[in-house]
């Protein structure tokens, strides 16, 4: 890690608050000097950072530039986290980086993409410093079809992250979007890569988009009266993103690495789709049905008009509310 990286790593751990030059050198067993110009770097970067002689150095606390340091200071797990100005889509990045031997726990940040993926062929809209995507790449040990389960955690991270920054009422349209106030705040796309030696996951990719404030002009016309943003304007304050995404990754992993078992009661409790009318959409035709429950694998069971009570999977299908 370059002295730039760490002095940004002291500076966010200390938001708000001095720091001084001295301590910083002797922490990082660099001189002053060298401390001084990183915190330049860090400047001509967008850095808002005051320096005042005999106090130090301040990162402000309404600093919300993504880096490895703002979102791995919310985080207990240690992650290889990278950021990038602008990339197509963070799960094809990330697919790059797995096939290539990338080890779990690593995550790609995106300020922008410029092609984000949704579920079904569809895009993502991913417009700059109003949204955060990112991709965590995982190697689990389990089935092809176990992968459901992760979407399922992403979609609690998610909602309960929100729940954390918004009075509003957060719930999850099954199975992977999350929606405040009856309109959608995050997608989230599992794509993964089976190993033919073995049938099971050789890694699964977890990538989460998430409208955090409204865009300045707002959504665009195809999407604005299903979207909305986690903050209402004027209400975000502080590293949102970065808090955002760090809580997200640290509930997601409390869930994965089994500290956190209780998600699926969870997953259940804020699905709002239980009891409503619907078209199940499969890949010829709709179908109208009643939603009865979901089952403990995740699966949506349905009566069909004719009265057939049927078992739906999130791959063979999607669903719409009449
Ligand atoms: C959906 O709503 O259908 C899923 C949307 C998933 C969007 C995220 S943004 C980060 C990651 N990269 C992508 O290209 N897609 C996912």
């Amino acid at each position: 890690m370059s002295v730039t990286d760490e002095v940004l790593g002291i500076l966010e751990n200390n938001r708000g608050n001095f720091v001084s030059g001295n301590e910083i050198s002797k922490k990082l067993f660099v001189s002053r000097n060298s401390v001084w110009k990183a915190v330049n770097s860090l400047k001509a970067l967008g850095y808002d950072i005051e320096s005042v002689t005999n106090r130090g150095y301040r990162l402000s606390s309404k600093s919300d530039i993504l880096s490895a340091q703002s979102v791995g200071k919310y985080l207990s797990y240690d992650l290889n986290i990278i950021v990038v100005d602008e990339t197509d889509s963070t799960n094809n990045y990330l697919k790059k980086l797995a096939s290539d031997g990338g080890k779990e726990g690593t995550v790609v940040i995106a300020r922008t993409q410029t092609k984000g993926k949704g579920r079904r062929g569809r895009s993502f809209y991913s417009p700059e410093n109003t949204g955060v995507y990112f991709s965590l790449l995982l190697r689990p040990a389990s089935s092809a079809e176990d992968s459901l389960l992760l979407t399922v955690m992403a979609a609690v991270a998610v909602a309960e992250t929100a729940m954390e920054c918004s009075d509003s009422d957060i719930s999850i349209k099954w199975v992977n979007d999350v929606y405040l106030d009856g309109k959608k705040i995050c997608g989230i796309l599992t794509e993964g890569s089976v190993s033919l030696e073995n049938g099971g996951l050789d890694y699964a990719i977890i990538g989460i988009g998430i409208n955090v404030l409204t865009p300045e002009k707002g959504f665009p016309d195809d999407i604005k009266n299903i979207a909305t943003a986690v903050y209402s304007e004027n209400e975000a304050q502080g590293d949102v993103k970065s808090r955002m995404i760090g809580g997200v990754l640290q509930k997601l992993l409390d869930m994965y690495y089994g500290k956190d078992t209780s998600f699926i009661e969870r997953y259940k409790r804020y699905s709002f789709l239980i009891g409503k009318k619907i078209n199940i959409i499969y890949h010829d035709r709709t179908e109208p049905a009643e939603v009865l429950g979901i089952t403990d694998e995740c699966h949506l069971t349905v009566k069909t008009e004719r009265g057939e009570v049927k078992t739906l999977s999130s791959g063979d299908v999607s669903v719409k509310v009449k």
